[in-house]
C-alpha cells in the first residue's frame, strides 16, 4: 500500500511510518522539516494533491485547524473510493477536566472530531478511523508535561505529565494491526496506558 502521513519525522508519526515501512508499505511523509507546514498557506492543497494516489492517509501532525481541514479535503478527493483516513485526535477533546497548557488545543481536536463525524455522514467511503492515543513519550508530551507541572505546581520530574506513558514504538505496534484487521474496521480507538 501507499500511505501518506503528516508529522512523520518525530514521535507518534515517525513510529507509525517506521512500522508501516517495515511491513513493506510505501510512505509519503509530510512535516515542516521536509517543507510541509500544515499551517502555511497553500500547503494543505499540496498535501492533498500528492496524496491522490495513496490508499491510506494518516492525519497526525498538529497545527491549528489543519487536521479538520485535511480530513475534509482528503475525503472529498477520495469520495466513493475504498480508502482509509486515520485521524490522530486526543482524549482531551472529550475530557475537559484535565488542564492543558495550549488554550486552543482541545478546540482544534474537537473540530477534528466534528469534521470526521460530518465526513462519515456524507460518504461511506473513504472510511475514517478516529484514534485517541494514551499519553505517549514524545517531544511534544514532554513539553506539555513541563507546562502542566508549572501550572499545577506538581513537582513531578522533568517531562513527566502525571499520566502513565507509552513509548511511540509500543503504540505503533498496537495500533497498526488494528488498522489492518481483516474482519473489523475500528471506527474509534480510545486507549489509556496502564
Ligand atoms: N504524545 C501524546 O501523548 C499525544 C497524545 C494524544 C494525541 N497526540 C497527538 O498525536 C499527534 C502527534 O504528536 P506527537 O506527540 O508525536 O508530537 P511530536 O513528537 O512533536 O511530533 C509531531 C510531528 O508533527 C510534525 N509537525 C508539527 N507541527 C507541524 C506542522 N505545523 N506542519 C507539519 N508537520 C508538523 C513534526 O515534524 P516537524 O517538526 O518536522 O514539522 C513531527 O513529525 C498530534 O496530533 C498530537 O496532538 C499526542
Amino acid at each position: 500500500m501507499k500511505i501518506a502521513i503528516t508529522g512523520h519525522s518525530k514521535g507518534i508519526g515517525q513510529a507509525l511510518a517506521n512500522k508501516l515501512q517495515d511491513m513493506g508499505h510505501t510512505i509519503v511523509g509530510f512535516s515542516r522539516s521536509n517543507g510541509y507546514d500544515v499551517t502555511a498557506p497553500g500547503v494543505i492543497e499540496k498535501i492533498v494533491l500528492q496524496s491522490a494516489e495513496c490508499d491510506m492517509f494518516i492525519n497526525n501532525a498538529p497545527g491549528k485547524y489543519a487536521q479538520a481541514e485535511l480530513v475534509y479535503e482528503i475525503a472529498n478527493q477520495w469520495q466513493g473510493q475504498q480508502k482509509t483516513i486515520v485521524c490522530i485526535t486526543s482524549r482531551m477533546a472529550v475530557s475537559w477536566t484535565v488542564k492543558h497548557p495550549e488554550l486552543g488545543y482541545r478546540t482544534t481536536k474537537k473540530a477534528l472530531d466534528l469534521a470526521v463525524e460530518h465526513v462519515r455522514n456524507m460518504w461511506s467511503w473513504p472510511r475514517v478511523c478516529l484514534v485517541r492515543p494514551p499519553s505517549i513519550n514524545t517531544e511534544r508530551s514532554a513539553w506539555v508535561g513541563k507546562q502542566l507541572n508549572a501550572i499545577n505546581n506538581n513537582n513531578l520530574p522533568e517531562g513527566d505529565n502525571g499520566f502513565k506513558q507509552m513509548e511511540p514504538d509500543e503504540f505503533a505496534n498496537i495500533l497498526v494491526p488494528m488498522l489492518f484487521h481483516e474482519r473489523v474496521f475500528m471506527n474509534e480507538i480510545w486507549m489509556s496506558a496502564i
